[in-house]
Parts: structure tokens; C-alpha cells; sequence
């Protein structure tokens, strides 16, 4: 297998084609100022920024997004005020109504310079939630306050709007992910930004992805009562089931957003708060440590993720569509990051014939 930079620095396009690994593994095929994950350190920032110095400059999403997508603190957002896209169809899947919905609102928005971006991302969260329920809608100009209220139909307590945005700012960017690659993508072909945000939605549906803590709630739910978890946690491997909210393609160690979110349930629901899920924690790293014994598997975002959105009263298919709210952000900060590059992106596939 040849490496990904023998072309010459002048000409970054090899002459001949090079072999990549499966599932693009370790290869690097963009230059980003937007965030950084050290695997093996466990360590995240936004923007040159620790991921736990961003978490307390930003107390709200709202006010991450301009920061994260032009790097520059913005102005105060215009907020949703009511101007929800009309004659978006009433599909049953959560991911595919917000998919719809940011592919309307866009239609015929002004979306010529990141900020303009920003701004339009920041409204869409309330505007996915009002579908459901326009007139709980109480404070348009917070994206947190706004969603959860539509969503769960009642006014948040400050502890839960509190707690939604801290899993938004955590989630908002995680450098070149699955469905931040299909983004840059979408964008290196010059598609506007509603299109490629819906390439981005499509992407993190998938249940390796976003869909992972829907997986976490239904697997924590079918493990409730059982006096042998390592043993129930076995025999699910043995069966050739995953871990739900366990691995991870980058971390090699415990996912530091992870860390971060088992104390934003503390403080919402308390310490014991987590007790089940504590045990099928603990019992899931002791299985998976002889599982695969040469592979560091940790808990990863997901898992806690799962249980603040629970906590917060959200039912499981909606876990995945709160968390592309909040990546809506990262996504947006990359489609403009691509489009300044004005390269295509276009590999090859070696062609097998059928045998
Ligand atoms: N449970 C059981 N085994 C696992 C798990 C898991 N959660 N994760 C990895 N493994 C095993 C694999 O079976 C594989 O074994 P093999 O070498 O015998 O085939 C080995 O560990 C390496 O796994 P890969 O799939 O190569 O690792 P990859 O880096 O592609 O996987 C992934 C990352 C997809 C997240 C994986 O760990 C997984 O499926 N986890 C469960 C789903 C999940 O929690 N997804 C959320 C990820 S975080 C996010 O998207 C924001």
C-alpha cells in the first residue's frame, strides 16, 4: 500500500492511483482548523480551545455556533420568531422530517457567507420542534429552551435547558466523523448548504453513528433486572452484537465528552441517577477488556448521551435528530472550510468483476 502523500507537494494529486485502508483508517484526507481529537490522550478541542474551556465559555449552543462556524464571537441570533417552513410532509422518522426541514427553510435563504450560515443553523432546531408544537415554542431566541419545550411540551427547568446545551456544545464538532465527511463532500461539488447539511443527516442516521443511543437505551432496557450482567454482556458478543456506546474509531481511551456528561446527569438527575446504567457500565468494560484484550474499548459519547436525553424527558428515536441539531454547527463550520478550498473530492474504487 503506497502513502497518501507521495504526491509532490506542488501537486498533491499522485500520478498513479494509491490504495487506501477500508473505511479510510488513519487517512487524513483534509487540513482543518475547526477541531481536533487526540485518540490516545482522550482530547478534544474546538478551534485550539479544550473541550472543557469551550464548555464554559459557551453555557449555550446559541452562542457556540457563530464562534465555532466563523471563528469569531457573533452577534445575538435572530432566533426562530416564527418563521417555520410551511409544506414540510409528515414523515414518521425523525431524521428524515429534520432532513426536509432544513432543505425547505434554505430554499430561499440568503446563504452567501458563513455567518449567514450561522445564523440560519441556529434557528433550526426550534423550527424542527415547532412542527410538532408551534405554540409551546416559549423562548425562540435560545435554541436549548426552545427545542426542549416543543419537543417535550412543557417549559424546561433551567437545570434541563442547562443540560441540553451542555450536550450540545459537547457534540457540536467532532473533526472529520462519518457525516461531516459526506458535508465536505456535499460541498466540494459546490452544493449549497441546506443540500449538503442533508447529506450530513442522512449520514449520522445510521446506527454506528448517531443512531447509537437509541441502541443504548434498548440495550440498558433489556439488561434491567439481570442478576449477571458480564454473563448477559457475553453472551450478546457471542451472538455477534455490539456494545451500544461502547468503541470508538479515534478514542483509545474514555471519550472526554463522555466524562463531562456523566456529571451534566449528576446535577440533573443526581448521583444515583445512573445507578443501572452504572452497573452495565462497569460490567461492559470488564467483558469488553477480554473480548478483545489488544483493542482499548471504551465508553463513548453515546452512552451518557442516551441517558441526559432520557433524563430530559426525550424519547429514544428522537436521540438521534437532538444530536444533529447540535452538529448542525460543525457541519456548517466544515461546508465553509471546503468550499475555500475549491477542490473537488472524487477517489476511485478499484473495479471487481463479478467472479
Ligand atoms: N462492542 C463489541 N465489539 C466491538 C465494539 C463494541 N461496541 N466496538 C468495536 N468492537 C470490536 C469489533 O467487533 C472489532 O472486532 P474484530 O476486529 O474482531 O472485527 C474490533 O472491536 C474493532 O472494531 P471496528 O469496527 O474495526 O472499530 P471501528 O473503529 O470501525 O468502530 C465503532 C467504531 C463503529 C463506533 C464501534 O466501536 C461500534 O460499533 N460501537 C458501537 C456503536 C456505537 O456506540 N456508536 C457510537 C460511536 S460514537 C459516535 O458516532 C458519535
Amino acid at each position: 500500500m503506497r502513502n497518501y502523500n507521495e504526491g509532490s507537494a506542488a501537486n498533491p494529486t499522485p500520478t498513479a492511483p494509491i490504495t487506501v485502508p477500508s473505511g479510510l483508517d488513519n487517512v487524513i484526507v483534509a487540513t482543518t482548523q475547526i477541531s481536533d481529537v487526540d485518540g490516545e490522550a482522550g482530547r478534544l478541542t474546538y478551534r485550539g480551545m479544550p473541550i472543557t474551556d469551550v464548555a464554559e465559555r459557551f453555557p449555550t449552543w446559541t452562542a457556540l455556533v457563530p464562534w465555532l462556524v466563523t471563528g469569531r464571537a457573533g452577534a445575538p441570533p435572530e432566533g426562530w420568531a416564527g418563521r417555520a417552513a410551511s409544506g414540510i410532509p409528515e414523515l414518521s422518522d425523525p431524521m428524515a422530517r429534520l432532513a426536509m426541514l432544513v432543505l425547505a427553510a434554505g430554499d430561499s435563504a440568503v446563504l452567501d457567507t458563513p455567518l449567514d450560515g450561522a445564523a440560519f443553523v441556529q434557528t433550526l432546531p426550534v423550527q424542527y420542534a415547532a412542527l410538532l408544537r408551534p405554540q409551546a415554542v416559549t423562548a425562540p431566541h435560545d435554541a436549548a429552551h426552545g427545542f426542549l419545550a416543543a419537543m417535550t411540551g412543557h417549559p424546561p427547568t433551567p437545570d434541563e435547558v442547562a443540560a441540553l446545551n451542555a450536550y450540545w456544545v459537547l457534540a457540536a464538532e467532532h473533526s472529520l466523523n462519518a457525516s461531516t465527511f459526506a458535508v465536505r463532500v456535499a460541498a466540494s461539488t459546490g452544493a449549497r448548504l441546506p443540500e449538503a447539511l442533508a447529506a450530513g443527516i442522512a449520514t449520522l442516521s445510521g446506527p454506528l453513528h448517531g443512531g447509537a443511543p437509541t441502541g443504548v437505551l434498548s440495550q440498558l432496557a433489556a439488561l434491567e433486572g439481570e442478576t449477571d450482567l458480564e454473563a448477559a454482556l457475553q453472551n450478546l458478543l457471542e451472538r455477534g452484537e455490539r456494545l451500544m456506546g461502547f468503541g470508538h474509531r479515534v478514542y483509545r481511551t474514555e471519550d472526554p465528552r463522555a466524562r463531562r456528561l456523566r456529571a451534566v446527569l449528576h446535577t440533573l438527575a443526581g448521583p444515583g441517577s445512573a445507578g443501572h446504567a452504572a452497573r452495565v457500565e462497569e460490567a461492559a468494560l470488564a467483558v469488553l477488556t477480554r473480548w478483545k484484550p489488544t483493542r482499548p474499548l471504551a465508553v463513548n459519547v453515546e452512552f451518557y448521551a442516551a441517558l441526559v436525553l432520557s433524563a430530559l424527558g426525550l424519547s429514544a428515536p428522537d436521540c438521534p435528530v437532538t444530536f444533529a441539531c447540535a452538529r448542525l454547527a460543525g457541519w456548517t463550520a466544515h461546508y465553509w472550510e471546503q468550499r475555500d478550498t475549491g477542490r473537488l473530492i472524487r477517489p476511485l474504487a478499484r473495479y471487481a468483476a463479478n467472479p
